[in-house]
């Protein structure tokens, strides 16, 4: 089983090497180490999750739309490997439960699904989270703020997946709101110090922001 961690890590460095809108393949080597991390800790298995983390991704609708709803990219280097079918299927259940969708986001089905989703959302928050937010906005074109834009609210997944505005309201629509979906203890507390940077470095950004425009008396 460690050649096919081994085969998997080889595998997503080809699969991710001209994305760096966010999904580079360090987010996939973060999620790794920090879901076999978690797993540790969490008495979950650390192969399946590890797998699964590595794997997360591959099929990811905005990288893969061709392979994204049979989870193709995972199931083929999977099966290639020689994995067991038992274990295929754990990996795939793991994938279509992981991510993040408003109001239609899952909590996971199994222990290691658990590490890997709360692994994946551990890193869209705290600094490493602000950066992809802002890198993924600026791939797509986005504003990073806009004051007449307001933030969605309680968006099911087909409205937050619609969603083109401006990074700030991502912070809103999603960023804010993970602290309190964590599934793990260990997770949950990593999470509230990440969330608690966001939130400073969102007034510090809004701050500053406003200076020009507003308080026009403390600008130099
Ligand atoms: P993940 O890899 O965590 O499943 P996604 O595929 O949804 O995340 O997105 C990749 C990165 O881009 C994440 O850090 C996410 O927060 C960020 N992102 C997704 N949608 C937006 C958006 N509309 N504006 C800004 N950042 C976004
Ligand atoms: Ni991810």
């Amino acid at each position: 089983m460690t050649e096919l961690i081994e085969a998997a890590q080889a595998y997503v460095e080809t699969l991710f090497a001209a994305d760096a809108g966010g999904h580079d393949v360090s987010h996939t080597l973060r999620v790794y180490r920090t879901a076999v991390f978690l797993a540790e800790h969490e008495g979950a298995d650390p192969v399946i999750t590890g797998l699964a983390a590595l794997l997360h991704d591959a099929d990811d609708v905005k990288l893969s739309p061709a392979t994204h709803e049979e989870k193709l990219n995972a199931v083929s280097f999977l099966r290639e490997h020689g994995a067991p079918e038992d274990t295929v299927r754990r990996i795939v259940k793991i994938i279509e439960e992981v991510s993040f969708n408003g109001t239609d986001s899952v909590v996971p089905s199994s222990a290691e699904g658990m590490c890997v989703q709360d692994a994946d959302r551990l890193d869209a928050i705290g600094a490493v989270g602000v950066a992809r937010a802002f890198a993924y906005g600026g791939s797509r074109g986005r504003k990073m703020y806009d004051p007449a834009e307001p933030p969605g609210q309680a968006l099911d997944g087909a409205s937050y997946r619609a969603r083109q505005s401006c990074t700030v309201n991502h912070f809103y629509e999603k960023l804010f709101l993970l602290k309190d979906m964590m599934n793990t203890e260990t997770a949950k507390r990593l999470a509230a110090d990440r969330d608690r940077f966001m939130h400073a470095f969102l007034e510090e950004f809004l701050n500053e922001w406003n200076a020009f425009f507003v308080d026009k008396e403390n600008c130099w």
